[in-house]
């Protein structure tokens, strides 16, 4: 069954109001299209957690800092519709700008702390520009739960600081990052991989994964760091934005394994812009 496709906030909320009255539980499921299984994933988990659920399909303009990056994104509205029959889902909303950015817009939401640092230092105004379109669309859906992917561990994390901050009732779940065979995490950025990069692209996750298995047997975290980047860069990748050893329970930085920890790191490849993280085990 094709679902229903949305364009208007008054839709959206006939169809939601209409769920409440007959007390369903909503879920909802943001993303920017482009859907591969990593996003299906999360339909999946959504569909088991909630008696309806929506999938938000927005290329977000406030969230890019670099317009290129923002027209060169994929846009795949006819096969994400496609990809999400099989699910069932309840809802499909595409809002046109104007019903997110209505003319006059001018409010910003803004996270510190876990917002600092990581992708935050790399792409200004990118997490703002998240925290301001997430908080519209829990506004918008009024759902119970939102499904976010661990891939973007700093954004799930903001997330779930931002919903806590103003009392959106709104529980935010974390599901597992998705990945090819060869361990390159699913993004929708993948597709803008010539084949050529799409060979040298999981050379990102061996690396961590060796330096995460480094650390956890006690070695230490800033030669594993430095050796682990320069170990992308021999893999054919152009720089690494940054490799870091995180607090997986407060994004704080960690010079030693002292708890629960995350390796997080963003690279470039051939012009597409990489991410990745990894628990590490204390
Ligand atoms: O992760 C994404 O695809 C986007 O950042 C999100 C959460 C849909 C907000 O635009």
């Amino acid at each position: 069954m094709i679902a229903p496709i949305l364009r208007t906030l008054a839709d959206l909320r006939a169809a939601t109001s209409a769920w409440r009255k007959a007390g369903e539980t909503v879920a909802v499921v943001p993303t920017m299209g482009a859907l591969h299984d990593g996003h299906l994933s999360l339909v999946r988990a959504a569909k088991a957690g909630a008696d309806r659920v929506i999938v938000t399909i927005f290329v977000n303009p406030k969230q890019f800092n670099n317009p290129e990056d923002l027209e060169n994104y994929p846009r795949t509205e006819h096969k994400d519709a496609e990809k999400l029959e099989p699910f069932a889902v309840d809802a499909i909303y595409v809002p046109d700008v104007d019903q997110i950015y209505p003319d006059g817009f001018a409010t910003n939401v803004s996270v510190s702390g876990v917002s600092e640092g990581l992708c935050g230092a790399h792409r200004p105004g990118h997490f703002d520009g998240v925290a301001t379109i997430v908080s519209k669309l829990f506004n918008q859906t009024q759902a119970d739960k939102a499904f976010f992917g661990e891939k973007d561990f700093q954004q799930l994390m903001l997330v779930r600081r931002m919903a806590r901050d103003l009392d959106i009732p709104i529980e935010v779940v974390g599901c597992p990052t998705i990945r090819e065979e060869d361990g390159l995490a699913l993004s929708s950025r993948n597709l803008l991989l010539s084949d050529r990069a799409r060979v040298y692209a999981p050379a990102l996750n061996v690396a961590m994964t060796r330096a995460a298995e480094r650390i956890a047997a006690g070695e230490d975290v800033a030669t594993v760091l430095g050796e682990a980047a320069a170990e992308v860069v021999a893999g054919g990748f152009n720089d690494v934005e940054y490799m870091e050893l995180r607090s997986a329970e407060t994004l704080q930085p960690m010079t030693a394994l002292t708890g629960p920890a995350r390796l997080l790191a963003a690279a470039n490849l051939a012009g597409v812009r990489l991410i990745d993280n990894i628990g590490v085990k204390d």
